[in-house]
């Protein structure tokens, strides 16, 4: 047998190297395709939760707009509430102001209502206590109706706390300050600012200025005193643009 020359051992190594060489070429090219495939999977993946999203938010929509549609001088007033509800979120810095739930509960805070007759909803002498009584009971049907529809999350709080008062005075559960959920207390202002700027049988809608006294006059009483301050951050124009984008 021949030694081996320092050729051969050359050649030798060159051709280990370049098989080396291809076979992690190859796992780059499977690695690269791996991580396509990923991308692409991630990329439906997305697509996927952004549809899911805005079929729950058509369909929060749809029973709000079922809601509102019995009464007809308040018109869109669940979508200015949720509007003004998550531009006061923002203000008050809390992370509340991104989540969807907490939108869907601005939403249908009135959904409860359902479950009040038109009789008494509608009446346009005063209310007998018993019927008081039982219009003060939407949140809990609200809350209720809602139970297991589990994507509401926390929006189900805002529901049933949309009546309580930071002093303690409000229902269904006399929750007092720092006890009533956030958002609870982030809508509570935002459901007076538009109520107090809209047209009612009653009595003319008042500007967004005068809402502003009446809004301060009830910080620590029946709002909550951080909001009402993260309130006065937001000038009137921008209050008033929020309203108009909603026709
Ligand atoms: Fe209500």
């Amino acid at each position: 047998m021949s030694p081996i020359t320092e050729e051969e051992t050359v050649a030798s190594l060159r051709a280990r190297l370049a098989r080396t060489e291809r076979q992690a070429a190859a796992r780059q090219r499977q690695l690269e395709r791996y991580a396509a495939d990923l991308r692409e999977v991630f990329k439906q993946e997305r697509a996927h939760a952004q549809e899911l999203r805005r079929s729950y938010r058509a369909t929060v929509r749809a029973l709000s707009n079922a809601v509102e549609a019995r009464d007809a001088y308040t018109g869109k007033h669940a979508e200015r509430v949720a509007a003004y509800g998550m531009e006061l979120a923002r203000a008050t810095g809390v992370e509340v102001a991104d989540s969807p739930q907490i939108e869907f509960g601005f939403l249908l805070h009135d959904v409860g209502k359902v479950g009040v007759p038109d009789a008494i909803l509608f009446k346009s002498s005063a209310l007998t206590e018993a019927e008081y009584a039982l219009v003060r009971r939407h949140p809990v049907i609200g809350s209720e109706i809602l139970r297991d529809v589990d994507f509401l999350g926390e929006g189900k709080l805002v529901v049933r706390h949309h009546h309580e008062r930071w002093d303690g005075q409000g229902y269904p559960d006399g929750l007092h300050g720092e006890a009533i959920p956030l958002a609870a207390r982030v809508f509570a202002v935002a459901d007076a600012l538009d109520a107090l700027t809209t047209d009612r049988p009653y009595r003319p809608a008042s500007t967004f200025a005068v809402a502003r006294e009446v809004i301060r006059a009830g910080s620590g009483t029946q709002f909550d005193p951080a909001v009402v301050a993260a309130y006065e951050e937001i000038p009137d124009e921008r209050l008033a643009l929020l309203r108009g984008a909603l026709g």
